[in-house]
């Protein structure tokens, strides 16, 4: 068990209003990434779950308990950092096991459970390393084994991968993906990296200044953005959006066109402009056009050359554009 209710919460710190109403539920066995630019609150909101923060207001329930006044070791939950706070001074092995000791487990059993989280996280041939002989990929893994351990009903996660380098942040990604499939523990993942947030949820929930913009899957945050700031935020290279008046439509503040949503043609087209960039990343080309009311960014599958200069035409795909108000909400078709 591990579902998980936020009521109405509110933080402040000061004056600073951090948190301005949250509310959301998360279900047994869920893996929900809360994604939003750095300082939206993410981490605040975290730690209230954890209990590592008090909230000003509003409520926390955990398997329909309130657990406001409950103290963090009591709640059932582990927390894995980005910086992965081992002792330095213990083996892995003994990292992995000091919250059971503290918590006055018998050996045997200590023993049991290090022994089935480092088989999963392949640390068997690490077990007598200090930290200091690991690599940071290890490291993280060493966090993520000490949380294991705890056979905890709820998984967090703050930016667990942000200190490894690229390629290493691919494969712990996977192998957190396959410890959720294996474990079948709720997880609450933290990131400002939206490709993160698309390839490990069930459900994520954009943030964007102390607020929940949208909540929903992957596909349908890209489908179907509610908001302004959720069309921008969601996509690589980002949405196009242009201001609508420019397009002959004054009700719309913008329109939006995903870059890979738009076809491009040397001879005719809706909208004329000329090659300001291209990039070449294999199998996909990256064109950035300056047309006469806007950049406009083009995203082809493929190779394909194109001249800086170069006069091209852009027509976006049919039924592919979206149109958000004054109030940054999108406006239903
Ligand atoms: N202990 C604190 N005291 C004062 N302000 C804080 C404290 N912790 C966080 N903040 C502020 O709250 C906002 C949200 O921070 P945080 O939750 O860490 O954002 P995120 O994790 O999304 O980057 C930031 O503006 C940050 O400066
Ligand atoms: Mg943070």
């Amino acid at each position: 068990m591990g579902s998980l209710k936020i009521q109405n919460i509110r933080k402040s710190f000061g004056h600073v209003d951090v948190l301005k109403g949250i509310d959301l539920e998360v279900k047994d066995g869920e893996f929900v990434i809360f994604v939003g630019p750095s300082g939206c609150g993410k981490s605040t909101l975290l730690r209230i779950i954890a209990g590592l923060e008090e909230a000003t207001s509003g409520e926390i329930l955990i398997d329909g308990k309130k657990v406001n006044n409950t103290p963090p070791a009591k709640r059932g939950i582990a927390m894995v950092f980005q910086t992965y706070a081992l002792y330095p001074h213990l083996s892995v092995r003994d990292n992995m096991g000091l919250g059971l000791k503290q918590a006055g487990k018998p050996a045997e059993e200590i023993k049991e459970r290090t022994k089935i989280a480092s088989a999963m996280l392949s640390l068997d041939d690490y077990l007598e390393r200090r930290p200091a002989e690991l690599s940071g990929g290890q490291r993280q893994r060493v966090a993520i084994g000490r949380a294991i351990v705890r056979e905890p009903q709820l998984f967090l996660f703050d930016e667990p991968l942000s200190n490894l380098d690229a390629a290493l942040r691919v494969n712990t990604r996977l192998e957190i993906a396959r410890l959720h499939r294996q474990l079948k523990a709720t997880m609450i993942y933290v990131t400002h990296d939206q490709v993160e947030a698309m390839t490990l949820a069930d459900k994520i929930v954009v943030m964007n200044k102390g607020r929940i913009e949208q909540v929903g899957s992957p596909m349908e945050l890209y489908n179907s953005p509610q908001t302004l700031f959720v069309a921008g935020f969601i996509g690589s290279p980002q949405m196009n959006l242009i201001d609508g008046a420019k397009l002959g439509d004054p009700a719309a503040k913008a329109v939006g066109i995903r870059p890979e949503h738009i076809q491009v043609s040397n001879t005719s087209g809706s909208w004329k402009g000329s090659v300001i960039h291209v990039e070449h990343l294999g199998a996909d080309t990256i064109i950035y056009l300056q047309t006469d009311f806007s950049p406009l960014t083009v995203r082809l599958f493929g190779e394909h050359q194109y001249e800086v200069d170069q006069v091209l035409y852009a027509t976006p795909d049919a039924g592919r554009t979206y149109r958000f108000d004054d109030k940054d909400q999108i406006i239903k078709a």
